[in-house]
């Protein structure tokens, strides 16, 4: 698979799925800009990348960031083909104690802002005779945790959007999917002050037994995904779980 002369804009491509995407649609040879809130960590890893990813520092629920983010990746690129909405946070805590505000927080970064960029990229997409956007979802709608509703809430409203935006944005050439994946060690759960590193892999790998396929995912594993998403022409409106059947809810013990 070739991306050569693509250009992809990801959020959250400073670390975990997002840095994962970003490494592997160079590689391929698209151009990639990345973006997240903490501009060192993305300038390192676009700096290890090389000049085929370029960073833009932002955040993705203000409105000015968001327009500079398209606006970078447009010049980075020369054009824009491709949004990859991989930025988003964890919420978590028992129904019973959860603040309304913070709730609202992570809908606005994990559901508004990829709506608001969506709406942003497609008149550059349209430009560039077509495109694709990928959402991410999680394996949180299809297995229910308890004390995650806030961030299952967000993941469920995304795969909806993806269908709908599908049905609007596709006679504009621009096609809309959802990447469902499932445990992938990454810093989600560091950020959200649920365990540190060691406690957060530890947690994942304590769910091996309910994997099909024995183990749990790395960002390559989601990376490779992205990337045929964002080629396969005809697919659009489609959530693809990508997490080693763990959705399939069987425990091997
Ligand atoms: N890892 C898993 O097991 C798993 C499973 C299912 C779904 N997912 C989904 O996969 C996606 C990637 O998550 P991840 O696991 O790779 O976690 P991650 O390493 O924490 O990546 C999320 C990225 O989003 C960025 N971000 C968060 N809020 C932002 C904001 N307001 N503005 C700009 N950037 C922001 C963060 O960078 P800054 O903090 O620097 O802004 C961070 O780099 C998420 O949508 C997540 O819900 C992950």
């Amino acid at each position: 698979m070739s991306m050569n002369g693509r250009s992809i804009l990801v959020t959250g491509g400073g670390s975990g799925l997002g840095e994962g995407i970003a490494r592997h649609l160079c590689d391929l040879g698209a151009k990639v800009t990345i973006t997240g809130r903490r501009a060192e960590k993305l300038d390192a890893v676009a700096g290890d990348i090389g000049p085929a990813c370029h960073a833009v520092a932002g955040d993705i629920t203000v409105d000015a960031d968001r327009r500079a983010m398209i606006a970078g990746a447009v010049e980075h690129g020369g054009h824009l083909d491709g949004l990859v909405n991989t930025a988003a946070n964890m919420l978590n805590g028992p129904i019973t104690s959860l603040e309304a505000e913070k709730i609202l927080d992570v809908f606005n970064a994990n559901v508004v802002a990829g709506m608001a960029l969506t709406g942003l990229a497609a008149p550059e997409m349209e430009a560039a005779g077509g495109g694709a956007v990928l959402f991410f979802g999680s394996v949180h709608t299809r297995r229910s945790y308890p004390g995650a509703s806030p961030y299952a809430a967000t993941k469920g409203a995304v795969e909806v959007l993806a269908r709908v935006l599908a049905a609007e944005l596709g006679p504009k050439g621009i096609r809309v999917n959802c990447l469902i994946p499932g445990a992938v060690p990454t810093e989600l759960n560091v950020r959200a002050g649920l365990y540190d590193a060691e406690a957060s892999r530890k947690r994942l790998e304590g769910m091996i037994e309910d994997h099909p396929m024995g183990r749990i995912g790395t960002p390559f594993d989601i990376a490779e995904a992205a990337a045929h998403l964002l080629t396969a022409e005809w697919t659009t409106g489609a959530s693809l779980v990508v997490d080693g059947g763990l959705a399939l809810g069987v425990t091997y013990k």
